[in-house]
């Protein structure tokens, strides 16, 4: 059913699960900063201590193992290996954690997946700019060199930068994520920009520098929703289902895979928009110097991050004067065919991430792709028998497997999120994403497997197998 080679994984990221926050002298990250600020977080929770991986990244390994992953997706803390956010202070403890991690999980035969940033920008530079600076891109660029350097010898897959749509829109237009910035329909763009260039700057290093010795491949991870119009038949809401798609996985797969630069759609909905409000500057979308290397082509696979699927229809703006929902003017309609489950923003639709798959095939010339996140949260009261995430991850990876089979899609890893219950950002840890539970009440943190992790365990055990 599926390549022998394929890759079986899950994922977390540092902020999420590590805790040791100030430990071993780690910098601050703009996620420290934010959650200890009242008010921002769900209960004032923040991830101090989380699942405390720093302490106890043996228990992560043997959940690992108990599932038979082949591969395993975490992120590296850029302020705990470099406090202050650059070269000039290493921080040899943090090398050393990580160092671990990777030499214990190559001991089980288990690949690493390293995400070089994950939301966590060090407080240091965001005091300078943060992504809106563009000297950012170039400070980003000189960690990923030092990350390759460092474990490049063993790290074979490469994720430079998690969901810039999240960072750019969350974090910088409803500023419901850190740095909890709410300055809407200029600096989302901007950042988003910055980070396209960071992460072009790091995969020309990795290309010109490492490649030939190391060997590894290097993406960035898109997240995007499947989206239909709300009426099939009504050219209004196709046109909006374009132009979401545009201003969320076009934003980044397009100037990296199809033509260097951000779709026309979403250049001529911004102009048209300011000229709507009357502003002369149609540059809030910023331009691609001529100066800089391109950012097409810079990505060795397809990584994506997949959730939700939407129904569309035009509208949705703001009610302010200038904001990227108006810009977009395609709003998401809820559908009684796709309810929300668990959380409040996901509809589970497992056929939607078949479809979007061929949408990426057919969009993006067949690259490869790694399914880099995917799953579906508990609220509320715990449910170690999860009996309905168990049939989600079956479900999905059905679909998963008919486009390999039946659409022709090279996809080469599913990766499930999340390993553990964790940190869930602004949702703190009232949402479970986890395949093993986390007790966050008991000072050990006690990790107990799902239903749904013996599931997930059991379909790699067969794929594995061959069957
Ligand atoms: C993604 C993010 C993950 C995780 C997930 C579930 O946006 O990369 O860190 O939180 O959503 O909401």
């Amino acid at each position: 059913m599926f390549p022998r080679d394929f890759a079986w994984g899950a994922g977390t990221a540092a902020y999420q699960i590590e805790g040791g926050w100030q430990a071993d002298s780690k910098g601050p990250s703009i996620w420290d900063t934010f959650c200890h600020e009242k008010g921002k977080v769900f209960g004032d929770q923040n991830g101090d201590v989380a699942c405390n991986s720093y302490e106890l990244w043996e228990k992560d390994l043997e959940c690992i193992r108990k599932l038979g992953l082949t591969h395993y997706r975490f992120s590296l803390s850029w302020s705990r290996l470099l406090p202050e956010g650059t070269t000039r202070h290493v921080n040899q403890k943090g090398v050393q954690y990580y160092n671990k991690v990777i030499d214990d999980l190559l001991a089980c035969n288990v690949s690493p997946m390293v995400t070089l940033y994950h939301f966590d920008l060090p407080q240091a530079l965001q005091d300078q700019g943060g992504w809106k600076s563009p000297s950012t891109a170039s400070l980003f660029d000189s960690y990923a060199k030092f990350c390759f350097q460092t474990f490049g010898d063993r790290v074979k897959l490469w994720i430079t930068i998690n969901e810039p749509y999240v960072c750019a829109k969350l974090g910088h237009e409803d500023g419901i994520h850190a740095p909890g910035l709410k300055e809407p329909g200029t600096t989302a763009y901007l950042v988003g920009h910055n980070m396209l260039r960071a992460h072009a700057m790091a995969w020309q290093s990795y290309d010109s520098l490492y490649r030939s010795k190391q060997g590894g491949q290097v993406s960035l991870a898109i997240n995007s929703d499947w989206v239909e119009p709300f009426s099939t038949d009504c050219n209004e809401d196709i046109a909006a289902t374009e132009r979401y798609l545009a201003f969320s996985l076009g934003w980044f797969a397009w100037p990296v895979f199809v033509t260097g630069d951000y779709p026309e759609i979403m250049r001529s909905a911004i102009d048209a928009q300011s000229r709507k409000l009357g502003h002369k500057d149609s540059s809030r979308l910023p331009s691609f110097s001529k100066d800089e290397p391109s950012v097409l082509g810079t990505a060795d696979f397809f990584a994506l991050n997949y959730y939700t699927s939407r129904k569309v229809k035009p509208g949705g703006g703001c009610g302010r004067m200038m904001c990227m929902k108006s810009d977009r003017d395609a709003a998401e309609v809820l559908d009684p065919s796709w309810p929300i489950c668990g959380v409040s923003w996901l509809a589970v639709v497992p056929d939607g991430l078949r479809k979007l798959l061929k949408y990426i095939k057919d969009t993006f010339n067949n690259p490869t792709v790694y399914i880099t996140e995917n799953g579906f949260s508990q609220l509320g009261p715990v449910e170690i028998e999860d009996v309905q995430r168990a049939e989600f991850y079956k479900d999905t990876i059905l679909k998963v497997a008919e486009a390999i089979q039946e659409d022709g899609v090279r996809v080469r890893g599913y990766f499930a999120w999340s390993l553990l219950d964790n940190f869930e950002w602004a949702d703190g840890f009232s949402v479970r994403f986890g395949l093993f539970h986390v007790d966050f009440a008991d000072e050990m943190r006690s990790r107990t497997v799902y239903r749904s992790g013996q599931e997930y365990a059991k379909m790699i055990l067969k794929h594995k197998l061959g069957k």
